[in-house]
């Protein structure tokens, strides 16, 4: 069985402390390596306040999660919609040069059947106002933002994002609805160079079962679930945290020219989309150009 534990969602003004860190109480933290003490001052922030969402800046801080302490009616009609499958966005990534472009670019995108008019004129809104946020959090105008409505797959496991060279290295996510996102603890990651041998194995039996005939589709299709069920690049009894559906998630990502390599566990957000439930309206935005760079 996958590990999984529900968090509490809480407003913490600080940097959690440190979870299992060092691993023997009696260690003091000047015998760890820079590694280790990198890892343990990772942390995750939970808000219920949008405001929370810039802290993703500090040092040590992979995510902010924030989840409004309620939600609108109109979320409430989306989810119905993308999970009875009335409302669907086909996958797209869609770019804008400023945050405040992007209404235009939805309203020409989005589909015009499936949500009540003043329903999707709030979901246009709250993804243009996700736009706006992570083009402060990022100091960036241009922006990319992928959206879609899918039922989940087993395609991907664990990985994390990037962003070109030089881009500010961070993005926000929003699943509307469904199954939330699942995550871990920078501080549990027993190194990435394990992470990497996990992701490295993962796609190369999810490739190779699209290739398969059908009897060896299920061996590798049973492979790749054994491997998401022991995670083995993590600390023994690290358990797999998920983000509450609705919640925005600003995150740490990682500068493409770094991924595959062994650097710190704390330099990203490790992440996972849920395998299995009803479709899901995901929207996820990466800046497009360097912090404070002028495109025109
Ligand atoms: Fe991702």
């Amino acid at each position: 069985m996958m590990r999984m534990r529900k968090h509490r969602v809480v407003t913490r003004l600080n940097p959690l402390p440190l979870r299992g860190k060092p691993e023997s109480p009696g260690v003091p933290m000047m015998s760890l390596s820079m590694q280790d003490r990198q890892a343990a001052a990772a942390a995750v922030l939970f808000s219920t306040d949008a405001a929370t969402l810039m802290r993703v800046r500090e040092p040590g801080v992979q995510a902010v999660i924030v989840e409004p302490a309620a939600h609108a009616d109109w979320q409430a009609e989306v989810a119905a919609a993308v999970e009875g499958g009335r409302f669907v966005i086909p996958r797209a990534t869609l770019v804008a040069p400023r945050w405040e472009s992007l209404a235009h670019v939805l309203e020409s995108h989005l589909p015009q059947v499936g949500l009540a008019f003043e329903t999707r004129l709030a979901l246009i809104d709250d993804l243009v106002a996700l736009a706006e946020a992570l083009t402060a959090i990022a100091a960036c105008h241009r922006l990319m933002l992928r959206v879609f409505t899918e039922p989940p797959t087993e395609h991907c496991g664990f990985h994390l994002d990037t962003v070109a060279p030089g881009c500010p290295p961070y993005g926000l996510l929003k699943v509307y609805n469904g199954a939330g996102t699942r995550y871990v603890d920078a501080a549990d990651v027993r190194s990435m160079r394990m992470f990497y041998d996990y992701l490295a194995l993962r796609e190369r039996l999810v490739r190779e079962r699209h290739l398969a005939p059908a009897g060896q589709a299920q061996a590798l299709q049973a492979r790749a679930r054994a491997l998401d069920a022991e995670l083995p690049f993590l600390r023994p009894a690290a358990p797999v945290q998920v983000v509450p559906a609705g919640a925005t998630v600003a995150f740490r990502h990682l500068d493409v020219r770094e991924h595959g390599s062994n650097h710190p566990s704390d330099r990203a957000w490790i992440h996972c989309s849920p395998m299995a439930g009803a479709a899901r309206l995901v929207a996820s935005f990466t800046p497009l150009d360097a912090a404070g760079a002028r495109q025109g």
